[in-house]
């Protein structure tokens, strides 16, 4: 007997499909320039595309490779951050952020987030330092930049390196009031960041474009990014099984084959003028969002502020309205995520990890409880965004 059929979702939480009918015939025309080239593997769309990034963002180097993952793992190595060592990230974020880690033979340790921003909180970062910590290792969770200032004070005063993971995040841009105080600080203003995107404030960064992402690729795909030559240098030759790019039959380490294909690169090209336009269409859901949203009791929402990019909309309900707000919005065939179920430190796999999965996360833990993320992206309209926030706000109030 076959299954029935299901209906689809009214409201997505992508709608792909439509994108990829308005740019369709520029999509057809750079795949069909590679196609013509020959140049499946690295080559010129590669190298445009990595010049485009590198502008776009104000990096000195960007380095494609072949996913957000590998950017972190290559990273990480390029960063010399490898066995014996600690790294401290955040436990609250997609599990590629520890596994990277891991995967180099270091142990992720794991310090609590800002129960607002949901992002790092820098003062829960000391009490993990010791002599074996190398690096820290923050996400720009959803799209909100990390608070950069102070933990490039933490990592200067304990000799650290830090790898950005801004896989969420591409052009995202640090601009003032700080968001990450009553604006009593402005990290922003206090260390000159404004204006900087995320992805050039750490010794590297990792991006994702991961179909989903803000910049979205058609396939996996992803970009280191660095203003150390000597860095963008190692990854060049890690993403190529250790090859230096002059010298491809000499394997000077063991890398990784992790290249980034000509056509995403290409689909990318076409994709990354469309971004700010894409992004401001986000930022105004996410006003709608908070005009239906903002003065319910017990509703955290995530800061409207302009570094923003709301890769997610990631509301925080009272507990016990969580599972009325989700029966509401699968009875209405409305998508929702739970971004994410757990902190890291839980996750099964990582149990033989090392002393991370004891680390003490109180505010990670509530917040794992009390999150639903909700659809913003770009071909939604201001109604579809208004009905949603309408069904949840009736589950929080009955
Ligand atoms: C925070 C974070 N880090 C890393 C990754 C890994 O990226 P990818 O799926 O391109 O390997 C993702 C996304 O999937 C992510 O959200």
């Amino acid at each position: 007997m076959s299954e029935p059929a299901q209906e689809p979702q009214a409201i997505a939480m992508l709608d792909l499909a439509r994108e990829v009918a308005e740019l369709r015939p520029d999509i057809d025309a750079a795949i069909a320039r590679i196609l013509e080239s020959g140049a499946f593997i690295g080559g010129p769309e590669v190298d445009a595309f990595e010049r485009e990034a590198a502008e776009h963002l104000g990096a000195h180097h960007a380095i494609g490779v072949n996913s957000g993952t590998d950017a972190l793992v290559l990273a990480l190595r390029a960063l010399d951050v490898g066995p014996g060592h600690e790294v401290i990230t955040t436990p609250f974020t997609f599990f590629a952020t520890a596994e990277a880690i891991v995967q180099v033979g270091a142990t992720p340790r794991f310090a609590d987030i800002d129960p607002v921003t949901l992002n790092l909180d820098p003062a829960t970062v000391p009490p993990l330092i010791n002599e074996r910590t190398r690096a820290l290792l923050p996400v720009h969770l959803f799209g909100l930049p990390a608070p950069m200032a102070a933990l490039r004070d933490l990592a200067d005063a304990h000799d650290l390196v830090i790898l950005e993971d801004a896989a969420q995040a591409f052009g995202a841009r640090y601009a003032a009031p700080c968001v990450h105080c009553d604006g009593g600080c402005s990290d922003a203003q206090r260390s000159g960041l404004n204006g900087h995107a995320v992805g050039t404030l750490g010794d590297a960064a990792a991006f994702s474009f991961y179909p989903t992402k803000t910049l979205g690729a058609y396939g996996d795909a992803g970009l280191v990014t660095t203003h150390d030559p000597a860095i963008a240098a190692r990854i060049r030759q890690l993403r190529n099984h250790g090859s230096r790019p002059d010298a491809k039959y000499v394997n000077e380490v063991t890398g990784y084959n992790s290249r980034l294909d000509a056509i995403q690169a290409a689909i990318l090209r076409v994709k990354l003028p469309h971004l700010a336009q894409q992004t401001a269409t986000r930022r105004a859901h996410a006003e709608t969002y908070q005009a239906v949203l903002g003065n319910l009791d017990g509703v955290t929402l995530p800061p409207l502020h302009p570094a923003h990019v709301f890769h997610q909309f990631t509301v925080q309900l009272p507990e016990d309205r969580v599972a009325p707000a989700r029966a509401a919005l699968d009875a209405a065939r409305i998508a929702h995520q739970h971004f994410y179920p757990l902190p890291l430190n839980d996750q099964p796999a990582l149990a033989e990890a090392g002393s991370g999965r004891h680390d003490p996360v109180p505010v990670t833990r509530a917040v794992c409880n009390r999150v639903i993320s909700l659809p913003i992206h770009p071909y939604l309209t201001t109604d579809d965004v208004t009905r949603v926030a309408e069904t949840v706000a009736q589950a929080v109030l009955s």
